[in-house]
């Protein structure tokens, strides 16, 4: 028979667990340090700024968008720090759509706020003005300034005062401390709705939800995305030339991988070899990759979201590589090249390589101005059925696998050709179908052209020599006034031209 066991209480302390983690600093906190920490610095160095680039496109966006939404306040946050753990944060990424409005970019703005207020008497005919809600650096006497380690110069660094983002911006700027009276003034059924897009920074969610609360405003804010989507969905001047700059480093970064390949392959862990090949780089242009790489040896190739990246990279296979990297002003390129580990494709391997390429070409043919976005689609699967009705592995004819009863094909390619391409690597996804699916290409519009085969190791269903090969070819289109421009055009799609680019590359004549 056991013994009963009444625990012993352990007596916990007094100290309460918010401030346990002061426990390592072991700050001072006399005032004569605090006197002493507030004296004795020259002129504060500051944040060099000159006015950014987008301002002009961005007043023009935030004129478009306004006009949508006469008489509506609309809340635009950039978010706050996110805790990856403990007391550390994510990187700091703004919304998108505050970034597309106000041109800010990598690191910018935590907290901060853009409110676009109805205003009847706005110059030019303007149907809002914007005021960016920001919290300004405390000065050198503040305790903030040596003690607090997410906002405190002295821990981050020189942030940027009232003038130095009126200037970069061009949007008048106020204290974030008055972000609340702001929003609040003239609300009410009569008088200003207030919109507000959420889910991005649950202070000002609250805020929101309070003032709406007592004045019982409406519920826009489903609007208020949806239109933000949309007005991304033509790139002006300014969007198209980050898109370049998004790619070439992206390109470049590709030649790199192809360079370490061997390496790769020496590595049990190949495929990180891969990824860190292209994010170093990356890192050095821009603020990070726009996503995950994706970097897939062999059968890992048919994981379409393989991002575990740690398998071993092996000759004889192929490797497929879809990554992106984002640049500061956050404009991310998307592109997968799906390579032979040892620089010559099999015959098998070219084969289906040869039709995700033919899948790409027909889809490229037909995304032009006039045509509907779902015809990119519509085309490359043209493509991809009837290579694989030739291939004998369909159940039924190619075009009983094409009409919509069937799509027998699509076990093979699940996913879509075809997505809008900017700030997000999915860029514009609340925009409605009639403009996205279902709307006619247009100028100035940016999407990838990704098609691709995938047979899974253990699916039964194919020949044994396709199983482990997943192929996706993908490149950034613009669509321009009479056809459209491979943004990636300088990295080899062609096998042959793949096979001659990895050769000069590795140091081995083609
Ligand atoms: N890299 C994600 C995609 O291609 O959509
Ligand atoms: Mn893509
Ligand atoms: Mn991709």
């Amino acid at each position: 028979m056991s013994e009963d066991v009444t625990p012993e209480t352990v007596p916990s302390s007094d100290q309460p667990l918010e401030s346990r983690g002061e426990n390592r600093s072991q700050r001072p906190s006399s005032a004569a340090f605090k006197e002493f920490m507030a004296s004795g610095w020259g002129p504060r160095p500051g944040v060099s700024t000159e006015p950014g680039p987008a301002a002009p496109h961005t007043a023009a966006r935030r004129e478009r968008l306004g006009a949508q939404f006469p008489g509506q306040r609309l809340v635009i946050p950039a978010g706050a720090f996110k805790v990856r753990s403990n007391d550390t944060d994510y990187r700091f990424r703004p919304h998108s759509a505050f970034a597309h409005l106000t041109g800010l970019g990598v690191e910018q703005e935590p907290d901060a706020v853009l409110v676009l207020h109805p205003d009847d008497e706005a110059e030019g005919g303007a149907t809002h003005q914007a005021v960016l809600y920001v919290r300004p650096p405390a000065g050198r006497d503040s305790e903030e300034f040596f003690s607090d380690a997410r906002y405190g110069e002295f821990w981050v660094g020189a942030r940027p005062t009232f003038d130095d983002l009126e200037t970069l911006t061009g949007i008048r700027t106020a204290h974030l401390d008055g972000l609340r009276d702001a929003l609040a003034k003239d609300i009410g059924p009569e008088g200003v709705q207030l919109v507000v897009v959420s889910g991005v920074d649950e202070a000002v969610d609250a805020v929101v939800e309070e003032i709406r609360a007592a004045e019982d405003a409406g519920e826009s804010d489903a609007r208020l995305a949806e239109a933000l989507s949309e007005l991304r969905l033509v790139k002006d001047s300014h969007e198209v030339e980050q898109m370049r700059e998004a790619v070439a480093p992206t390109i470049a970064g590709f030649e790199k991988i192809v360079a370490e390949l061997p390496a790769a392959v020496a590595h049990r862990r190949g495929e990180r070899v891969i990824e860190g090949t292209f994010l170093g780089p990356a890192r050095l242009e821009g603020n990070y990759v726009g996503y995950e790489t994706i970097a897939a040896a062999g059968d890992h190739a048919t994981t379409l979201h393989w991002t575990d990246n740690d398998g071993q990279v092996r000759p004889g296979e192929l490797v497929l590589i879809d990554a992106g990297v984002e640049v500061d002003s956050l404009y991310t390129a998307d592109i997968t090249r799906t390579l032979p580990v040892d620089g010559v494709f099999t015959e098998v391997q070219r084969r289906v390589y040869q039709a995700v390429l033919d899948a790409a070409d027909a889809a490229f043919a037909v995304a032009v101005p006039g045509a509907k976005f779902r015809d990119v689609h519509a085309a490359a699967m043209e493509v991809i059925a009837a290579r694989l009705g030739e291939w004998g592995l369909l159940p039924v004819s190619v075009e009983e696998s094409l009409s919509p009863e069937g799509q027998q094909h699509r076990r093979w390619m699940v996913h879509g050709t075809s997505h809008h391409l900017g700030l997000d690597v999915h860029d514009c996804a609340l925009a409605r179908r009639e403009l996205y699916l279902d709307a006619t290409i247009e100028p100035g519009m940016v999407f990838t052209i990704e098609p691709g085969l995938y047979f899974k190791s253990d699916d039964l269903l194919v020949p044994e020599e396709y199983r482990g090969i997943g192929v996706r070819i993908e490149d950034d289109v613009l669509v321009t006034a009479d056809g459209n421009e491979n943004l990636s055009a300088a990295l080899p799609r062609d096998p042959d031209e793949v096979e001659a680019w990895m050769a000069r590359l590795s140091g081995r004549s083609a």
